[in-house]
């Protein structure tokens, strides 16, 4: 039996029975980590956090403040031990900013300790998603549609070491959610 829409409450619930370790969604931003996150947090009965929200409220600052301030090589210092932290503290779902998994050390915690899970998404999407809110710091530097297809050139090699790799598009979130719980289940 396959198919999205016998992913029912048996199979959800075997799903979760059998994870042991967190499920830490990354790739680029508009790729939906945080919503489709929450959203399959929900449908497995789990906890789900925001890596980029514990560090907005430990630092008491937002995102674009740590950059201006203190710059990026402070904040991937932060958000290293932030997401260490939250690796051992949780055992549901996380959703990690974009440039999380480069980071060798985040990268082979997340894969010792938990299951990482790419969402991986065309360009166009990503240009599109993104322009809705202008809180990220990297995309004020230029061109959006630039420096996304710059980051997408020099981050799929770290992001492919991922376990569960799904490809996305323009879909509705629920339909996301589906293919990624489907990949789930192949992997597991
Ligand atoms: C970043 C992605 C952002 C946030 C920060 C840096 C990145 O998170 O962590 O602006 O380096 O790609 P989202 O991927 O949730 O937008």
């Amino acid at each position: 039996m396959s198919g999205i829409e016998e992913l029912d409450e048996d199979r959800l619930g075997a799903l979760a029975h059998k994870l042991d370790r967190p499920l830490v969604l990354i790739g680029l931003m508009g790729t939906g980590k945080s919503t489709i996150g929450r959203r399959i947090a929900g449908m497995l009965g789990l906890d789900f956090v925001d890596a980029d929200d514990e560090i907005v409220h430990a630092s008491q600052r937002s995102i674009s403040e740590i950059f201006d301030e203190f710059g990026e090589d402070y904040f991937r210092e932060g958000e290293r031990r932030v997401i260490a932290r939250l690796m051992t503290e949780n055992k549901g779902v996380i959703a990690t900013g974009g440039g999380a998994f480069v980071n060798d050390e985040t990268r082979a915690l997340i894969l010792k300790q938990g299951i990482a899970i790419w969402l991986d998404c065309d360009i166009d999407t990503l240009v599109e998603r993104t322009s809705r809110r202008n809180t990220r710091p990297l995309l004020k530097q230029g061109g959006p549609r630039e420096i996304l297809t710059r980051l997408k050139e020099e981050r799929s090699g770290a992001y492919s070491r991922a376990q569960v790799h799904v490809v996305t598009g323009d879909l509705p979130h629920h339909e996301t959610a589906m293919q990624v719980l489907e990949a789930l289940e192949k992997w597991l």
